[in-house]
């Protein structure tokens, strides 16, 4: 069960309770987890593999991965990029939790988007870093807010979302994100991007990923399988500088136990060879695309007179933001009786603010359950405001 569901409950695999439609889950639905895909690559794999591929792997990856994995990156971001600037690791999650204790002491401070991604809270708080957190509007992180605050703060790290945000759905501006690498530059900290839903796109391409700067600022790029082809691959990546991959290198953990994903990026190295995952994440664009439509058709129609949110262009969630008096904490206290379910604000709020917004995630459902859903939802706002 992932802590992430709060204390809403859910059964061992992280599903909602049977019957429930619970917008807090942010996970693929059953029918978008890519069971023969995963099948026919490690086919593929295996009937061609060698024993030194079930060994421990290079510690920066297996090169073919890696140059089958550029090749891709190539072609989504539509400018070169190199095998070496690419490092394999364990997902976001992990190269998160990685990043701060190779780089991070305890007592040292990161600089985070309000809102920001709250289960990575949970990963500064694992190393004792102190949170500072900076305002984002529609075109995400405000510069110069982070410009004022570096006047007084030294941060070592700043993490953020820059493309289809968890949760606030924003995109980070180009003229913004080159901003920021300036900043990092000239006030010497590292910025960890968390790039999970950059191709999950569903209108028009985001502004070039912060993995095209790495050879401009200290960027250490996050990417990850988990959102376009599976989570329980435990497979991403991070693109970052030769200096950078050097200081990655040098760490005990690959020191001791070679590459952080071996096996499965064989399997995933196959899968993209044989074009599998590039006509999946296609379809994952349409079926996201439908979903993203009936939600807010949905919404608009049950929940319009209460509250206003931004169209999402990509990744998971509508953020909803209600009049200031309400508690969305509060209202979800009543949700399992509605059969409904959703994150209330504050829990992606580092200084107890945003009480009056709510996440919904459309990752989880169809578009039938998606409408049914938000009906339920609006009868448990409308029965409480
Ligand atoms: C912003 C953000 N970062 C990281 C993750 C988790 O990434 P991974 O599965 O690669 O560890 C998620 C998934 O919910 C996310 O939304």
């Amino acid at each position: 069960m992932r802590s992430g569901l709060g204390s809403e409950k859910v059964t061992f695999d992280g599903a909602p309770e049977p019957g429930t439609i619970n917008f807090g889950v942010g996970q693929p639905s059953a029918d978008l987890l890519p069971v023969d895909l995963v099948r026919k690559a490690t086919a593929d794999f295996l009937a061609t593999a060698q024993p030194v591929e079930l060994n421990y792997g290079e510690r920066q990856g297996d090169i073919r991965f890696l140059e089958t994995l550029a090749g891709f990156l190539s072609h989504e971001y539509g400018t070169t990029v190199k095998p070496e600037s690419l490092f394999v690791t364990a997902g976001n999650s992990q190269a998160l939790d990685f990043i701060c204790a190779l780089f991070t002491r305890p007592g040292d401070t990161v600089i985070v988007e309000e809102p920001s991604y709250f289960l990575a809270f949970q990963i500064f708080k694992d190393h004792g870093l102190n949170i500072v957190s900076i305002p984002t509007d529609e075109q995400g992180l405000d510069i110069d807010r982070l410009e004022q605050e570096l006047g007084k703060t030294r941060p070592k790290l700043l993490y953020t979302i820059p493309s289809f945000h968890n949760p606030g759905g924003q995109t980070m501006s180009a003229a913004r994100r080159e901003r920021l690498v300036e900043l990092s530059r000239k006030y010497d900290f590292l910025i960890a991007a968390d790039e999970v839903y950059q191709l999950l796109w569903y209108e028009v391409e985001p502004p070039a990923a912060l993995g095209t700067m790495v050879d401009r600022g200290n960027v250490l790029s996050l990417g990850s399988f988990s959102k376009i082809l599976a989570p329980g691959l435990r497979l991403g990546w991070i693109q970052t500088s030769p200096e950078l991959i050097g200081r990655l290198l040098d760490s005990g953990a690959v020191n001791s136990g070679g590459s952080l994903n071996h096996f499965t990026s064989h399997v995933v190295r196959h899968a993209i060879d044989l074009g599998l995952e590039q006509s999946f994440l296609q379809h994952l664009r349409r079926q996201y695309r439908l979903r993203v439509i009936a939600m807010d058709e949905a919404l608009h129609e049950h929940i319009g007179d209460l509250a206003s949110w931004h169209r999402p262009e990509g990744g998971y969630f509508f953020w909803l933001r209600f009049p200031e008096d309400v508690d969305t904490a509060r209202l979800r206290l009543n949700a399992s009786e509605y059969q409904t379910g959703f994150q209330p604000g504050a829990n992606f709020s580092s200084i107890g603010g945003l009480g009056n917004y709510l996440r919904l995630s459309f990752a989880h459902y169809g578009v039938v359950e998606i409408r049914e859903g938000v009906e339920r939802l609006a009868r448990l706002v409308h029965s409480q405001l």
